[in-house]
């Protein structure tokens, strides 16, 4: 250990200029990077050290260190985060009371710091726990749940930073730095950016081979383009430090050519020149040839120790960087007071481990915690084992961790997830596979960390793969493993065709269900069979989606369990909307009835919360809508609307405004659908960042204004509105929503263009992408509705043969596959009416204004209360003009 820093001079002006800034209240990022043992540890001691001894003129900071944990690091969601709170401000014990336990469990330290946290999630873990329960599932709400975790814990960090002069958090090893921690840290760098605060960060990342790429990388990347951040780099020392360090290691007089040789060899290379200096003999130069790498010269180090000591370092490095002396005591089989007494004579006499503070997580008060000297050391000294050697010591280890009997649960999430590592290493598969499993469903119920989360299912679904096909539950565990898997990545599946991504979707699919079968478990049959239709309507469309989902009705409908049946009857009928929509939506609602009926027979009260979720209620609520029921649509999105108002965890409330103002438009109550409109927009707004359902209910907004007679201001504010609703659409790309809302571009165009030639150009320029654009995504809906918007347009331009046509076409698509969702059925019949009329085609005109008569009749019909139907048939300008003429206008 060299005790003197040198050099350094250039990084040091720097950091003093980035602490004089931070006092100003100019806060920033500053990042030191450098190959392993190159010194960015010992330059941000440095830094620490000298900026606590400010004096005069220099500015005083207060700062706050900690670092990322080796190996386990990364699935240690909010670890080094936890750490920098936990030395800003104490804790507060009395929150824990108040949550969940899962909560409790996943983020005790978290939630007791970050107050704000508690309700969030809270709700949070219900959502989660029911997303990843429930077989039916949308789990959309888990992304923008993870962002406004990471954005209340970052407002909670800047305020405990805050709270206290200029303050400096210094976070060594960022490269183990786990997602959560990154997407926190991520807001507050934004944050210290744009805002004036005394509040700086300084990282410390290992760069070179192997840390390269990932998350954190791309990250520092993206915070230097943006002006977020500095990085400096760190080479090897020059000679005249090394010259220095070889001068002030050895007290008496040193060989004349010592420090040019070490500075040769090792061209200045902080990690190789110690170890070099600990060759140096009494006589003041180096004891024995000198080889050209540093690895040989670390064993060196190594053969010098007796067996037991080496035993007992070889025990210490295979449980990790740290260790403990417990620990080790367990597992070599000797007494700890004895092995205490080797470990801490072998810190002071040969170095290679030094004491260090007990980390928050300490199992055991009375022992004694070191590290190695450097990350190379330890690895040389697991080199001494064999693999046997090491499977065997990782296995004692998993044993010493978990303790005789004790329940994991008990133990906290770093120690659970060395145990579960350690486990992994010792190839006791049953073992690892059930603490990944135990871990991964208690992070993602925690409702905040499901990167991690979803790194130990991913482990869960290897270590049960290898386990064999006698093991206990085997293929019923797989099949969950899996599914845990699915359900936490399902928010981001794309399924682009041929994409590496879809194949691994569909044969993870395919497995789940394959060992679900085998397990003869009939819930988790039908679990593994929704999954997999969900898996297929992504990746092949919805034929196939649909045979599993009937795959799965059937099995429910043998098995005894309402909720199960409920959760497949109303996915499959949801997902048979999209083709027929009429027995789509039967089926919905036949399997609401015979849910609630078998419910009263069947103790599954404390399921329902989680099949009766918000999203099906939603689903049910539009197919309602799309199928002409307009008032049971309203009572339905009205309620699901008021819920999510008064739900902390509310981000699908855009979308049920959306629904619900669409609702309004066909019932001709515009000012109410503007209202609605409005309120999701500004939700959306503040929350900040793109939206796709934003951006469609800015075009719907601009809809609704280019409606009716319209003042200049107004036709100037919806055509803005349509055109920012555009740019957001291009930026957010949804697929769903591209079509549709580049439809409501061109009807809004159209309607404020007053025949204006290049209006209507643009507006079937862009029907026509749209027509294009769905013979690839076979998007039906959004094609019947270009082609009718495209044949209004030309009836504009004064082209009725071509209008004729392309409304033919529309009503041709429409006759084939029946109504369709979120189309007003009789808004295309009439609109073709009126253009083939145009182009002289009488009768079939007759025959298409009759039928949309008949759709609008058949509507009104369905709507229950006298005022919404009188409502309904007046105050929509569609219905009026299909009633009230024979389509001539
Ligand atoms: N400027 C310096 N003056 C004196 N000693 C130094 C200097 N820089 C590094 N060292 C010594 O070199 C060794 C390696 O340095 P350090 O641990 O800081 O490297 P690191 O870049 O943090 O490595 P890692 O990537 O493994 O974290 C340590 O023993 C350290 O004390
Ligand atoms: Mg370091």
């Amino acid at each position: 250990m060299a005790t003197f820093f040198v050099d350094r001079a250039e990084h040091m002006a720097a950091s003093g200029g980035f602490l004089r800034s931070v006092a100003e209240g100019q806060g920033g990022v500053l990042v030191i990077q450098g190959e392993q043992g190159i010194g960015k540890s010992a330059l941000l001691r440095e830094i620490v050290r000298s900026g606590g001894q400010a004096s005069g003129d220099e500015p005083e900071c207060r700062f706050v260190q900690a670092r990322c944990l080796d190996r386990i690091g990364t699935e240690n969601a909010y670890g080094p985060i936890v750490d920098i709170l936990t030395l800003l401000q104490p804790p507060r014990r009395s929150f824990l009371r108040r949550l969940g336990r899962s909560t409790v469990n996943a983020a005790p330290e978290l939630v007791s710091l970050v107050p704000t946290l508690g309700p969030l999630l809270k709700t949070a873990a219900q959502v989660v726990q029911s997303a990843i329960d429930s077989p039916s599932a949308q789990p959309d709400s888990m992304a923008p749940l993870m962002q406004s975790v990471a954005r209340a814990v970052a407002g909670a960090l800047e305020d405990a930073a805050a709270d206290g002069g200029p303050t400096v958090i210094v976070l060594d090893d960022v490269q183990w730095l786990d997602p959560s921690s990154l997407l926190v840290l991520e807001h507050f760098v934004e944050r210290l950016y744009d805002t004036e605060l005394s509040i700086g960060v300084i990282l410390g990342c290992r760069s070179g081979p192997g840390n390269e790429v990932g998350a954190v990388p791309e990250a520092l990347a993206r915070w230097e383009l943006a002006g977020w951040c500095t990085r400096s780099r760190l080479a090897g020392l020059p000679h005249d430090a090394v010259e220095t360090l070889v001068q002030q290691h050895h007290s008496g007089p040193v060989a004349a050519s010592l420090s040019a040789r070490v500075s040769e060899l090792t061209k200045g290379h902080p990690v190789f020149v110690t170890q070099c200096l600990r060759m140096v003999g009494a006589n003041g130069d180096l004891q024995g040839p000198l080889p050209d790498t540093v690895g040989p010269l670390i064993r060196r180090r190594l053969s010098g120790l007796d067996e037991e000591t080496l035993d007992l370092l070889i025990i210490g490095a295979t449980q990790g960087e740290t260790f403990d002396s417990v620990v080790v005591a367990k597992v070599s089989g000797h007494p700890v007071d004895r092995v205490a007494g080797r470990l801490h004579q072998l810190s002071r006499r040969q170095g290679l481990v030094q004491s260090v503070p007990p980390p928050a997580w300490a199992q055991d008060e009375s022992a004694d915690y070191y590290c190695f000297e450097n990350a190379l050391l330890h690895m040389a000294v697991l080199d001494e084992r064999s693999a046997g050697q090491a499977r065997d010591g990782h296995g004692r280890i998993a044993a010493a961790l978990a303790g005789e009997g004790a329940e994991h649960a008990e133990l906290s999430i770093p120690v659970r997830l060395e145990i579960a590592r350690h486990y992994r290493l010792a190839h006791r598969w049953d073992d690892a596979a059930r603490t990944q499993f135990a871990l991964a469903r208690e992070l993602a119920v925690s409702g905040m960390s499901f990167s991690e989360a979803e790194a130990l299912s991913k482990q869960a679904v290897e270590s049960t793969r290898k386990l064999s096909a006698a093991a206990e539950d085997r293929d019923l565990r797989l099949a969950r493993a899996i599914e845990l898997l699915l359900s936490l990545t399902e928010a981001r599946w794309q399924g682009r065709p041929g994409a590496a991504e879809t194949t691994d979707l569909e044969a993870h699919a395919q497995e789940a269900e394959d060992a679900a079968r085998r397990s003869g478990d009939a819930e988790m049959i039908v679990r593994a069979l929704l999954m997999h239709g969900r898996v297929l309507l992504k990746t092949k469309g919805l034929q196939p989606c649909l045979e599993k989902l009937q795959d799965a009705v059937r099995l429910a409908q043998e098995g005894s369990d309402p909720a199960l049946l409920f959760a497949a009857r109303s996915a499959y009928g949801g997902q048979l909307t999209k083709r027929d929509l009429a027995t789509g939506l039967r089926e919905q609602l036949e399997a609401e009835e015979q849910y609630e009926h078998g419910l009263a027979q069947h103790d599954a009260k404390d399921r329902v919360r989680h099949v009766l979720n918000i999203s099906s209620e939603l689903q049910l609520g539009v197919n309602l809508f799309d199928a002409g029921y307009l008032d049971r649509a309203k009572d339905r999105l009205s309620r699901c609307v008021e819920r999510l108002r008064h739900d902390p965890v509310n981000n699908n409330l855009p979308v049920a405004l959306n629904y619900l103002s669409q609702l309004h438009i066909a019932m001709g109550s515009e000012d109410e659908a503007s209202d609605a409109l409005r309120e999701a927009r500004e939700f959306d707004e503040r929350l900040g960042g793109a939206s796709g359902w934003h951006a469609y209910n800015t075009a719907l907004l601009a809809l609704v204004l280019s409606h009716g007679p319209h003042a200049p201001g107004q036709r100037h504010r919806s055509r803005s509105l349509i055109e920012e609703a555009w740019r957001e659409t291009e930026h957010t790309w949804l697929l769903d929503l591209v079509p549709i809302v580049r439809n409501l571009y061109a009807e809004v165009v159209m309607n404020i263009s007053g025949n204006d030639p290049d209006d209507l150009a643009f507006g079937i320029r862009l029907t026509a992408e749209t027509v294009r654009e769905t013979s690839r995504t076979g998007m039906v809906r959004s094609e019947v509705a270009a082609l009718s918007l495209q044949s209004r347009l030309r009836l504009k331009q004064r082209n009725a043969a071509e209008a004729g046509r392309l409304a033919r076409a529309a009503v041709e698509i429409l006759d084939e596959v029946g109504d369709l969702p979120a189309l007003r059925t009789e808004e295309v019949l009439h609109h073709a009416a009126v253009a083939l009329r145009a182009a002289g085609c009488e009768d079939e005109a007759d025959g298409l204004a009759r039928r949309a008569r008949e759709e609008v009749t058949r509507k009104a019909n369905l709507i229950d209360s006298l005022t919404d139907r009188e409502r309904f048939l007046r105050d929509v300008p569609l219905n009026r003009a299909i009633l009230g003429s024979d389509a001539q206008a």
